[in-house]
This record gives structure tokens, sequence and C-alpha cells, in this order.
């Protein structure tokens, strides 16, 4: 219900019931807080975000509330300058103060700090207290955290954004007296695979980015640009932070419908692999040549060769590799199931009824069922959108007893004992079954019957499976069902599942499909059948072997690419990270990484986002050392000519030119980080020893920190709001252009699969008939799936080894015990043996990627190594 308040004086509409903090800043009118935060809600912890409230024209004395706990009600009127309620935030800073260190200097944090921000806000200045402070021992939180308790200000946000939000175990507040202590109870890795977001949600300097913190630079002092995380089909909205060249730190930037506020730890550390694990030098027969003697020798090469796309390289990369080699000879550098899967995933959303869900969908779905897909392994920011599904149903039942919505402990207590909204079914236990009810385990066959089972019970046929039917109840009583499903299995019949569910529900429902990388998606819709064609192309037509950002070792069955190596009369490799191919590969080029040229990909959703170069004087984009081997554009070509040419030749990719504004911006867009000062680079242009910045020809973006900056820029520009007296990430929550969710100049990308076009029949999976060897069940570890997590040093440091799970009673039949070593196919793997009673019978679970292409056979045959 809207009612009329008066906030400084000013009579404004807002929503009864909301607590008056948001609203006040909705409005445009700061008030100073802490423990408060937009998607946590409050909690009334630091007591900086005292007003003065009156109830109406006869209270004429009022009272200091804390906003963030009071909720807006008819007639109010808010007085936020107050001079009682600004002495009485000005005496909680200095209260506050009085232990922290002061030590901004030597601080990450300083210069982008929220507690700076607000001690400067609330007219602190002098340290009246010469007693000791409190001192705390810090712990170590592993490879991707640092840990610096004397900052802390007890907001309690830490733990309300790893326990509440991301369902973390493993960090918590211990305190006696007045000393409180936000850590773990021993030192140890923190455990939850969304940690890094502490990072910016701590107000200071308690949490913060060891991989910035090794390789620092005052956020003034780095370029900011806007980016694509290229670790999962998600396609997070990420800002690169950059200084002399190298990059130095990841953030979140914000999108409505996507990210929101936060990122997975893949995503925030992971992107620093492109100052890892570079090839600077093209390579020809093993030895390093000059650039143009490599882009002669690939030029002798193109005639009658084959290409080999990658689901990690931009739509543009691809779409000239495809031009080099004609869309007859390319192909996708994934399996043949996995070309087909992804376009058949593509089909069904396009089909409908259902609307393809956002990640805000995954969030506000009031039923959900997840057919076999892992996702906190497959795409992990989509397990912590699903997550919030659960607190959404808490929040329900609060309000339904009445608890205020803005308690969110009050909520949790509330909520305990409702039905969650998730239905999981999955074949191993799942860093989710704690939200789901039921957390169902079925091996990947009976997961494709499960969701067919759910469709008939929405029929309204008879279904002997109690949990079907439960499930089918749920999803048909609400308003916004969900249905998820990926190729997280290897196999389509979760998604053929899916889509039979979705087509009973109709246009109410929601659905959301998870290919596997970045461009999966995009790569689909360029066309093109997978390794095992590529193989068969070459064996009829023998010919060179171009391929593009793919290590096909790990996409495909080992015979596989046996075969496509021995048709290949040379193999050509563009690419930015060293693999297992380009150590066999005849010719090496240097390609950039996602961080050194523009491009464009296609997440879940069929949404083209367009990323741009962080780095500036980085390897050149693979369309353009394509377009140098075959002529394929005009010498002086543009992203925006590459985009225009692939839409004529593509019509399933129309559209995709609008992900973002390409050429020149009127004044250009500075690459300033969103806490920007200017002190260094503007104060100092033209007499840095950087000398004359780059020009960016692909993008709108100036490589200097002079241009436009905050709501003139367009949002797919955008990496930051800009808000006077704001320097920290917690600046996203004041800025006008950012409150109440989607940019207001609308999130970036577009849209490029619309849903409701019918013409798609689910097909229940044949069953499986027994064959020789185990059932692989892929493993999916959130940082060493892919090539990009492995080539990050920090997702290195962080992840597990590969895994091999059996159960027990298979492990006895093959003669293997726990911890021995094993041959899978003949070959041996990295992956020690582990014996799991939760494995199912006759399957074998081994890591994706570090002990088994995404590619493989779905049978493996294991024996002892000897
Ligand atoms: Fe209101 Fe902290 S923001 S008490």
């Amino acid at each position: 219900m809207t009612v009329k308040i008066t906030i400084n004086g000013r009579e404004v509409e807002a929503e009864a019931g909301r607590d008056l903090l948001s609203t006040c800043l909705e409005q445009g009118v700061e008030v100073p807080h802490f423990c408060w935060h937009g998607d946590l809600g409050s909690v009334g912890a630091c007591r900086l975000c005292a007003v003065r409230v009156f109830d109406g024209p006869q209270d004429t004395v009022g009272r200091i509330e804390m906003s963030c706990m009071t909720p807006v009600r008819d007639g109010q009127r808010v007085e936020v300058a107050d001079p009682d309620a600004a002495r009485f935030r000005a005496h909680v800073i200095e209260w506050l103060m009085l232990n922290h260190p002061h030590d901004c200097a030597v601080c990450e944090e300083g210069g982008a700090c929220h507690l700076q921000d607000m001690t400067v806000a609330t007219g602190h200045r002098n340290r009246r207290s010469d007693a000791p402070k409190r001192t705390h021992r810090n712990q170590d939180l592993g490879p991707l955290l640092t840990h610096e308790m004397n900052r802390c200000i007890a907001c309690y946000r830490c733990v309300r954004f790893y326990r509440d939000y991301a369902g973390g175990t493993d960090l918590d507040v211990f305190g006696a007296h007045d000393r409180v202590y936000f850590g773990r109870a021993t030192d140890g890795v923190l455990e939850s695979p969304f940690a890094g977001n502490l990072a910016e949600i701590c107000p200071t300097g308690v949490f913060n980015d060891k991989g910035w913190s090794q390789k620092y630079a005052r956020r003034w002092d780095m370029a900011a640009t806007p980016a694509i995380c290229p670790h999962c089909a998600a396609g997070c909205n990420i800002t690169l932070y950059e200084r002399h060249g190298t990059l130095r730190q990841v953030q979140n930037r914000y999108h409505g419908a996507l990210n929101g506020s936060f990122l997975c730890d893949r995503g925030r550390f992971g992107p620093l692999f492109a100052d890892a694990a570079r090839i600077s030098v093209p390579r020809l027969g093993g030895a390093a040549v000059a650039p143009e003697a490599a882009l002669e020798a690939a030029r002798a090469l193109v005639p009658g060769a084959c290409g080999v796309g990658s689901p990690r390289a931009s739509l543009e990369a691809n779409f000239a590799l495809r031009r080099l080699v004609g869309a007859g000879r390319f192909f996708a550098g994934v399996s043949d199931a996995e070309a087909a899967l992804v376009r058949r995933m593509a089909a069904v959303l396009v089909a409908g009824p259902a609307r393809i869900a956002s990640m805000k969908d995954i969030e506000t779905a009031d039923a959900a069922l997840v057919l076999g897909e892992d996702l906190t392994g497959t795409a992990p920011r989509a397990a912590l959108a699903l997550r919030q599904a659960s607190r959404g149903a808490s929040r329900a039942l609060a309000a339904e007893k009445g608890v205020p919505g803005w308690q969110d402990a009050a909520v949790r207590v509330a909520g305990e004992g409702r039905l969650s909204p998730v239905t999981l079914v999955t074949p191993l236990p799942d860093a989710l079954d704690d939200i789901a009810r039921p957390a169902l385990r079925r091996t990947p066959a009976q997961v494709a019957e499960f969701g067919f089972a759910v469709a008939a019970a929405l029929r309204g046929e008879p279904v002997a499976d109690a949990e079907a039917l439960a499930t089918a109840t749920a999803l048909a009583e609400a308003a916004a069902p969900l249905v998820v499903a990926g190729m997280g299995l290897g196999s389509g019949g979760a998604v053929e599942a899916a889509a039979a569910v979705v087509a009973e529900l109709g246009v109410r429902a929601r659905l959301a499909l998870f290919p596997a990388e970045v461009n999966s998606m995009g790569l689909a819709l360029l066309g093109g059948e997978g390794l095992e064609a590529a193989a068969l192309a070459l064996e009829a037509a023998p010919g060179p072997l171009f391929v593009l950002e793919a290590d096909v070792f790990e996409r495909a069955d080992p015979a596989t690419v046996a075969r496509l190596m021995a048709a290949a009369t040379s193999v050509i490799v563009l690419d930015c990270l060293e693999t297992r191919l380009t150590a066999a590969a005849d010719l090496v080029l240097p390609v950039a990484s996602f961080a050194e040229a523009a491009g464009t990909v296609v997440n879940f959703e069929g949404r083209a986002q367009r990323g741009f170069a962080g780095l500036p004087e980085g390897r050149p984009a693979a369309w353009r050392v394509l377009s140098q081997i075959g002529g394929l554009f005009a010498e002086d070509a543009t992203l925006e000519d590459v985009l225009a040419a692939m839409e004529a030749d593509c019509p399933a990719l129309a559209g995709a030119v609008d992900a973002a504004p390409v050429g020149v911006v009127p004044g250009r867009v500075a690459r300033a980080p969103a806490p920007f000062s200017g002190r260094t680079a503007s104060d100092l242009a033209g007499r840095l020893p950087e000398g004359t910045p780059p020009h960016d020809r692909d993008s709108g973006l100036s490589w200097t920190m002079e241009g436009i900056r905050g709501a003139r820029v367009p949002p797919a520009l955008s990496t930051g709001p800009v808000v006077p007296g704001m320097h920290s990430v917690s600046a996203a929550y004041h800025a006008q252009e950012y409150i109440g969710g989607p940019l207001k100049g609308g999130d970036p990308g577009a849209a490029l699969l619309v849903a409701g076009q019918g013409g798609v029949t689910p097909v229940a999976p044949v069953p499986e008939t027994d064959g020789e060897g185990l059932i692989w069940l892929p493993l999916h570890d959130a940082f060493s799936a892919t090539e990009t997590d492995r080539a990050s040093p920090l997702l290195a440091a962080r992840a597990p080894g590969p895994r091999l799970l059996l159960h027990p009673e298979d492990a006895a039949a093959l003669g293997l015990a726990a911890g021995a070593a094993v041959l899978v196919e003949g070959a041996p793997t990295a992956a020690m043996l582990t014996l799991d009673a939760a494995m199912p019978r006759g399957h074998v679970g081994l890591s994706v990627g570090l002990a088994a292409p995404r590619g493989r056979a779905g049978r493996l045959r294991l024996e002892a190594a000897p």
C-alpha cells in the first residue's frame, strides 16, 4: 500500500511497512548507515542510521529512531538533519572508531572505504580517547581473502551475507563482553564458493581480496573496464581494474536481471587468469617466430582447412574463423553430443510457453524443480539465486505470522519448518540440499524419468512416484514456478524432461537451461556440428585444422581427438593459454584473452553481452588475426564492421550488435574507477610516464580518466554509479540509477532468444541398456572445471584435487580399494579413488576437466593401476 510521508520537508509517496532508510535512499536523501544492505535488509546493529521521526502533524517532539528498523507509516515526518540525530550519529562513529586502527594509509580499502565515507559524512574529526585499542588475532582464511579483524566495526554484514544469504556455515560471530569476533572457529579456508563477496560487503577492510592485495594499486589509480565473466554460462557482469598493464582486481558490476550485487568466487578471482599463462610469441614447429612469418605460414594453410571454434571465444572470433574456412568446414569445439544439446536447449527456450528465466526470476520463484544440475559446480551464481527463492518462502511465512520482513533473523526463525519451494533431484548430495524439500537422489536416467513423471502428474495422469506427484502439486499451485536443467549430467534427458514440465505449466512457468561455457549458446546459434563431425570431415578431405581457443583434448573423447589430430595435415592454434593442444600444434598464434579485446558472448538466457578490453596493449583480437590471415575484413575494420557482417550472414544472431554501444560514444566514456578522484591520473594528464594513452578502436571507452561519467554513460559501458561523497561499492545502493533493481537505463544486453514460438516436442530418453564399464557421472568442481579456471593461480590454489568416486560395492566388485590408483579406459588418472556410499550403483564419478574430458563417452572401464 502506498502512503504519504514527509522526508526533510518534502512530501513523497512511499510503501507502507518498508523501512525508512531504504525509502530515504530511494528518494535521493542520504542517511549514513553500515549494517543495512539492499540485499540483506536491516538488523539494527550499528545505530548509525538515526533520524528524528514524528508520527504526524500533531507530533511536535518526535523521537530518535533507527531508520532501518522503522517501518513507513502514513503521515510520518522524517528529519535526517535534525541536530540531535546528527549528534547521535557523530557519537556512533566516534565510539566505532575508538578501536579502529586508523590505518587507512596502509589499508587496501583506503579511498574506497564506506567507513571513511561515513566518518567524513558525520563530521567526526579528532580522536579524543587515548585509551589502548582493543586488538584481535587475525586468521588465515585461505588463498582468496585477507583478514584484519582490528578494523571491524561489528556491523554483522559478513555473517549475514555468508550464513543467511549464501548458506555458509564456517564463518560466524563469536563474542564475550565487548569483544566480538567475526571469523572461523579455527584458521582455515572459507568453504563457501561465494566467500569473495565479503571483500565487497564489508564496509571497511576486515575482509579483502588477497589477489588485489598482492598486486595492489589504489582504486583511483586503476582503469576500470566493463567486462563479462568468462567462467560459465551465467554471464555475470564484472569490472576489470588495470594498472600499468596488469589486471589487479575484479569486482562485481551490478546487473539487475543477472548478478545483482554478488559474484561467485570463480567469477571474482578466475578472470585474473588473463595475467598468467600467457602465450605472447608465435611458434612455428615449436620454435618462436616473428609475427609476420607466423601469419605467412598460416596463410599458406588456409586452402582446404577446417576450423574448430570455441564456446569460450567471442562471437566475433568464431564468426571470423567460420568466414576463413567457410560455413561447411566450420565446427564447434565441443563433442557432437554437446553441440546438439545446446542447439536443443535454444530450441526448447524459444519454443516456450515458459518465459526464459533470468537470474532474478530464479531468485523470485515460488516453486522450483532442479533436474540433475549441480548448480554450485556448473553455474554457481544460479545456486546463490535459487537459495534466495527459499529465503523468499521464509519471508512470506514470516509475513503471514506478522514478523516484520526487515528482520532477517526473526524471519529465519519464523520460516523454520516451512516446506521449501525447491525440489532438487540430483545423483549426488548437493550444496543446495539444505534448502531443498525434498532433496532426491536419482541416477541420471531416473532424473529424466522423474521430470516426465511430474509432467504426467500435471496432465492429471496417474503417477506412482509420490515425490513427483507432490512436486507437480507445488508447481501447479505456484504463481511463478521455475524449472532448471542443463548439461551437467552430460546427456539431454534432463533438458527434455524440463521441456515436458514447462509445456504443462504454461506461460506462468520460467525455464532456465544452463550450457557449459560462457559462449556455448552463441556458438550454437552460429551453427556447426561438433568435433566428431570435424574428424569425419578431415578424414574425408584431409587438410589443415585451425583451432580457436579450444583445447580439444578437454572437450572430446580421446578417440575422437586422436582421429582429428591424425587426419589434420597440420594444426594451427589461436589461443591465449598454453594447453595440451598448443603443445601439440604445428603453429601457435597468440590472441587476446577476454580481458584484452572487446567481444560479444551469449549467456544461458540467450542474452548477448559485450565486454571490453581491460588491458590497454594486449595481444590482438582473434578476429583481427584471422582477418590478417584471410583478408576477411578491411584493414581498418572495427568490431562494428565484424558484427554487421555477422548479422548479415547469421540471422540467428540478429540483435547481437545491440548488446552494447559500439563505436564512439559522444565524448567517450572514461575508464574511471567507481571511487573516482582523478587525483593522480587526470591532474597529470600528458605528463605521466605512461605516455600517450592508446586509442580503443572497438569501443566508446577512452584509455584515460577523462570522458563522460555517471548517469550519462550507457548501462553496458558503466562500471559503477557516481555518488557525491561515496567512494565504496556500497555506493551502488545510493545511486538513483541503481536503486529499485534494474538500472534505470535498462539492464545491459540484448535478448537473442524470444520464447513462445512453439515447435518442440519433448522426447523421453531411451532407457540405458547394459554395457561394458560403469556409467560416467560428471563431477563439476567450482574452481577447476574449465581450462580458464585452472589457468587462474588464485583458483588453482583454492581448488580441490580431482575426484574419482565409486560406490563401495562397485569398488569391491572391481577389486579396488580406497586411495588406489586407477586406470580409466586404460589410462592413468590424477584422481585417487574415494569410496562413497552416496554414489549410485553402476556409476563412476569423475571430475570434469581435471580427470575426464567433458565430451567423454557415457561408460568408462576402470581397473587398478599396476
Ligand atoms: Fe540502521 Fe545499522 S543501518 S542500525
